[in-house]
């Protein structure tokens, strides 16, 4: 099959991701093999082609987030059958989606809902995900008291899916940030209740809307340097999720206001075998709400082709950290 991997880590100033002839991957009991039909690129993915290389000889196939169709089924499989629509993420310590095919594992995936096309289902999958459980956690709502939720980056892949969510299954009051008026704009038409500008003070902000406190914040950018004004907002015993963690992420100001840190890593449940379940789940509900009109899809750009130049089109848009929606390409 026809695959885009490279083999040392690069920028994107020298990208070297290359089409080449590979292998079919070998399915385990639980996997289904996937024909890719769509793939939602995430700034994520070009951080890896920045930082990951491959063992000598080797090469590193990535790619998280697709809708295709079923083509076989593992032993353990029997979930899904050949001709299925199906969407979801991956593992990343496994070979991606920027490939015909992929192996993953049918526990993460869900049905595509008919009135989506391939293209539009692979935009929801790792936004979904990621919002979900930032902000319900391992349960299936906001914890306790949490009235009041503003999202830092509302217009990102992330932000798009933790809005839709947040209003699909809450009552909760969602405040979006966006520093343009095109993304202020989509940060509103997700559903935010009211937006803020990050590029501003967000403190004062907030008292100018007679909000004196934030129950919770999901912040999805530049967390370690927002971190002062964020715990400043939140009321005691309120919750930071955070989805952007670093090394350089001081969490000492949130001690003063005995704040909740909320740290989401999308792939932990299938890495540690923790429940996987529960993602494939978790997107059966986001196609109900799909299938209701309370989800929508975030596609903003479309390419065509599983091609180096349409993927290095991707990544410098992911890599400028601006996206609004999400880069899907269509193969
Ligand atoms: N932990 C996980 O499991 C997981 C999963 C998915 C993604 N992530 C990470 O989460 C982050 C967000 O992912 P994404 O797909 O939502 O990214 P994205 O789509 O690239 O986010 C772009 C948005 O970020 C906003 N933004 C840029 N600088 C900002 C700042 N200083 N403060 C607030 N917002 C800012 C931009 O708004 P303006 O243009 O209006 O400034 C833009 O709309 C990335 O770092 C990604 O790698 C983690």
């Amino acid at each position: 099959m026809k695959a885009l991997v490279y083999e040392k880590a690069h920028t994107l100033e020298n990208f070297a991701i290359e089409l080449v002839d590979l292998a079919e991957p070998a399915l385990r009991d639980t996997d289904v093999l996937v024909e890719v039909r769509a793939i939602g690129v995430n700034p994520g993915e070009a951080f890896f082609r920045s930082v990951r290389s491959a063992e000598p000889g080797g090469r590193v196939l990535l790619g998280w987030e697709f809708a295709g169709v079923v083509v076989a089924t593992g032993a353990s499989a029997g979930r899904f059958k050949a001709g299925d629509r199906v969407y979801g993420t991956g593992d990343m310590t496994r070979d991606g989606c920027w490939a015909e095919r992929v192996a993953v594992d049918h526990r993460i995936l869900a049905a595509v809902p008919d009135q989506l096309s391939f293209v539009e289902a692979a935009s929801l999958p790792i936004g979904s995900l990621t919002a979900w459980e930032a902000i319900f956690r391992d349960q299936d709502e906001l914890p306790a008291g949490v009235d009041r939720v503003l999202i830092l980056g509302g217009a990102g892949g992330v932000g798009s899916l933790a809005t839709q969510l947040l209003k699909a299954r809450t009552k909760a009051f969602v405040i979006g940030t966006g520093s343009r008026s095109e993304s202020k704009a989509w940060s509103k038409k997700m559903g935010a209740d009211l937006v803020l500008d990050h590029g501003g003070d967000i403190a004062e902000q907030l008292a100018s809307a007679g909000i004196a406190h934030l129950d919770m914040v999901l912040s999805t950018a530049k967390t370690s340097d927002q971190i002062g004004w964020i715990a400043r907002a939140l009321r005691p015993f309120g919750h930071l999720s955070v989805v952007d963690g670093g090394p350089s992420l001081d969490v000492s100001p949130l001690m003063m206001k005995a704040a909740s840190l909320h740290m989401e890593m999308v792939f932990s449940r299938i890495i540690n075998g923790s429940a996987p379940e529960r993602q494939g789940s978790i997107l059966e509900t986001v196609s109900e709400l799909v299938v209701k009109g309370q989800v929508k899809p975030i596609v903003t750009t479309r390419l065509d082709g599983l091609t180096p130049a349409t993927m290095k089109t991707a990544h410098g848009l992911v890599e400028g950290h601006r996206s609004i929606g999400k880069t899907v390409i269509a193969i």
